[in-house]
């Protein structure tokens, strides 16, 4: 029971391009004989009750060192061609972690918001910025009260890496509803199920097509582009 727990474990932690586990919870899972079955037992129960839309599991990985890949040229390219700049508008990125893409958000003139339920991500957020910047709040985007954003709508909301790994995403995508301005886009980035070679370990882990179903449902636009394991998507209301 624990090696299925353990292969759970990994599957959900690999599919956010993390690296080699090599955290002591995940090596008590795998090897209850070495560690001790009660150890493994309780790592289990603390595991069960830490899934990928909360910050427990997300604020160890930040407060370890994990970090993601971060928006390339390219990336940032295809924002422009789909949303455009932002001329001063306000823009929201929901699960900013270290704020790769709110800072280009910031570059291309949108007044910038970035926020994350992992202390960790934030304070890394804000280490990383050098002079003007966006800012950055603490803040739990399916729980807390949406009416403690700085601004009461958004022209973009933004969401990279993130939406694979959200519990509820009908509720999700409802408060992503509520924040964004009329005419608003909201930019999706995900990787997608079937991207990577057969073979390669991660290959079953992008969003599935029954979740990019929900994700593109009830759009007047649903734009995409694709790069590489990635897919972005522009919806707008
Ligand atoms: C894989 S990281 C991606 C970070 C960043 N968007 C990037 O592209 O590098 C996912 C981030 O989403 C954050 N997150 C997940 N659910 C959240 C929520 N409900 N509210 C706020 N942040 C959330 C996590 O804390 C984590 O920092």
């Amino acid at each position: 029971m624990e090696r299925i727990a353990a292969s759970r474990y990994l599957a959900t932690a690999t599919s956010v391009e993390l690296e080699a586990i090599e955290d002591p919870e995940f090596r008590r899972l795998i090897d209850p004989a070495k560690y001790g079955a009660g150890s493994a037992r309780q790592s289990q129960r603390s595991r069960m009750a830490t899934t990928t839309a909360t910050a427990d599991y997300w604020e160890p990985l930040w407060a370890g060192g994990r970090r993601y890949r971060e928006v390339t040229s390219t990336e940032a390219t295809l924002f422009i061609d789909h949303v455009g700049a932002g001329r001063g508008r306000p823009a929201l990125d929901i699960g900013t972690g270290e704020g790769s893409l709110a800072r280009r958000l910031h570059q291309f003139g949108y007044r910038t918001t970035g926020i994350d339920f992992a202390p960790s991500a934030i304070t890394a957020a804000r280490s990383a910025q050098h002079g003007e910047g966006p800012t950055w709040h603490l803040m739990d985007f399916t729980a807390d009260d949406l009416s403690a954003l700085p601004d009461p709508a958004y022209a973009v909301v933004t969401c990279r890496l993130v939406y694979r790994w959200t519990d509820d995403k009908a509720a999700f995508l409802g408060r992503v509803r509520q924040v964004l301005a009329p005419g608003g886009t909201f930019w999706v980035v995900t990787e997608l199920a079937g991207r990577r070679e057969a073979g390669d370990p991660y290959c079953h882990l992008g969003m599935s097509p029954a979740e990019a179903e929900i994700l593109t449902a009830g759009w007047s636009v649903a734009r995409t582009a694709d790069l590489d394991v990635l897919r972005c998507y522009a919806l707008r209301p």
